[in-house]
């Protein structure tokens, strides 16, 4: 059953071969592992190095074995020592000698090295589906709150006005900026290790451009002792995805606290909250903050990579059989939080006068009010010390800046401020105002 032995006097004691094992987790790439052993059989065939009659039995039970196991008519076994171990005892236990050649120039090194990039090209592409459907949800809102105003925050103290747009556009850049790192990884990954051998290549004529092709590969990888021992490719796209995952969890940071009794700025629908087994009241963000506590898992694979292919020598080390687990769990994890935050986008309803509201105190329009004292001909130094006295004057009065009157702002500015400021420092011009390339006003033309 193992796919080594003959070198050994006695077997493998039952702990070690339990602490070996790959098969519990390594399961999950059978599919990467057939279509890999499919198209090597094929090239073996091609280049002669075995006989056609032979290659179309081990293509065709192959096929058969990938249909089993979808079907359940096959079930993997925890028996042997990893997926690769499986498959190739089950063909041979079901078409005999001829299975015994699919192996011929390969070794589980570059087999296994090639199954992982085969899994995590397909995961990534996957997640870039998925992030492109966010930020359509993400445009549509766009589009749809050009003219909701809301306060925008420093230090989570209320700065200047922007709109709900303005907001989700500064997530939409960060989701695109996402898509484009993920494409950057995509393009350094697309390189074929089948072929490598256990380290050294082969000296059968094998044809790694043919097997890189038939794969969906760009090209071969250049050195065989590389291709067995590279991770970089995960780590890379790993860490794409701690990105991503810092990114959703701000938004879910932000959702939650918008969501929260005082800010009351948005609800979430019944689908997509949850209650409490004690407080009957209770509607609580659970899908946000779930999203926010997942960051850790993603993040946690970084650092467990990272400190995984610290040091290895070259070439293949069986530290390597421990990239698998915690991604594999990386991924999930990403893929989900993707999904359900489009869903959670999908099922907020704006409260855009609460919004718009919000933006009455907190004092939103001091910055135009400088800006307006400037345009009165006073360096904006000098405008900032007067706009402070403005300030305290309003908290003297207990009165918004829109609601000053003229000869408060005077005894200030030395009679210079007219009618026309309360236009200046209303809400919609202050936004219309700023019109600058990546500003709020330009957002919203
Ligand atoms: N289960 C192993 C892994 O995941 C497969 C490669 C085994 N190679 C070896 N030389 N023991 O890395």
């Amino acid at each position: 059953m193992k796919l080594w032995g003959g070198r050994f006097k006695k077997k493998l004691s039952d702990d070690a071969n339990i602490f070996n094992q790959s098969i519990f987790f390594d399961k999950k790439l059978y599919k990467e592992d057939i279509k890999g052993s499919i198209a090597h059989a094929k090239m073996l065939k091609k280049q002669n190095i075995i006989d056609t009659n032979d290659a179309d039995l081990i293509i065709n039970e192959l096929n058969q074995i990938l249909k089993d196991i979808e079907n359940e008519n096959l079930i993997i076994s925890n028996e042997y020592e990893d997926i690769h171990s499986f498959i190739e005892n089950i063909l041979i236990d079901r078409i005999g000698d001829a299975g015994k050649k699919l192996h011929t120039g390969r070794s589980r090194n570059d087999q296994v090295a090639l199954d992982m990039k085969l899994f995590t090209k397909s995961d990534l592409i996957d997640t870039n589906l998925k992030l492109k459907q966010l930020l359509e949800t993400i445009n549509n809102l766009i589009k749809k709150h050009k003219k909701t105003y809301m306060p925008g925050f420093t230090h989570l103290r209320k700065a200047q006005p922007i709109t709900l747009s303005h907001h989700l556009s500064a997530y939409y850049e960060m989701f695109k900026r996402d898509e484009s790192r993920l494409s950057d990884t995509l393009n350094r990954l697309d390189e074929c290790p089948l072929g490598a051998g256990a380290l050294a290549g082969t000296i059968y004529p094998i044809d790694r451009d043919f097997t890189a092709k038939e794969l969906g590969f760009k090209k071969p990888t250049n050195n065989s002792m590389d291709s067995v021992s590279d991770r970089d490719y995960l780590i890379e796209y790993i860490f794409d995805l701690s990105i991503i995952m810092m990114h959703l969890s701000r938004l879910s940071e932000e959702i939650i606290i918008w969501n929260s009794d005082d800010y009351n700025y948005i609800n979430i629908n019944d689908e997509y909250s949850t209650g409490s087994s004690i407080m009957p009241q209770k509607k609580n963000p659970d899908i946000a903050e779930l999203i926010r506590g997942k960051v850790g898992r993603v993040y946690g694979t970084l650092i467990q990579l990272l400190t995984t292919l610290k040091s290895l020598p070259l070439a293949y080390n069986k530290d390597l059989q421990e990239d698998k687990e915690m991604s594999f769990d990386a991924m999930k994890t990403v893929k989900n939080c993707i999904y359900i935050m489009d869903k959670l986008l999908n099922n907020i309803t704006w409260n855009t006068e609460v919004l718009k509201k919000s933006c009455k105190n907190g004092f939103i329009n001091a910055t135009d009010v400088a800006d307006y004292i400037v345009k009165k001909g006073i360096p904006f130094r000098d405008a900032h010390e007067m706009v402070g006295k403005i300030i305290l004057k309003c908290e003297e009065k207990n009165l918004s800046l829109d609601e000053l009157p003229l000869n408060d702002y005077n005894t200030i500015c030395n009679g210079i401020i007219e009618n026309d400021i309360y236009d200046f420092i209303s809400l919609q011009t202050s936004i219309n105002n700023r019109k600058i390339k990546g500003a709020p006003g330009y957002s919203t033309l």
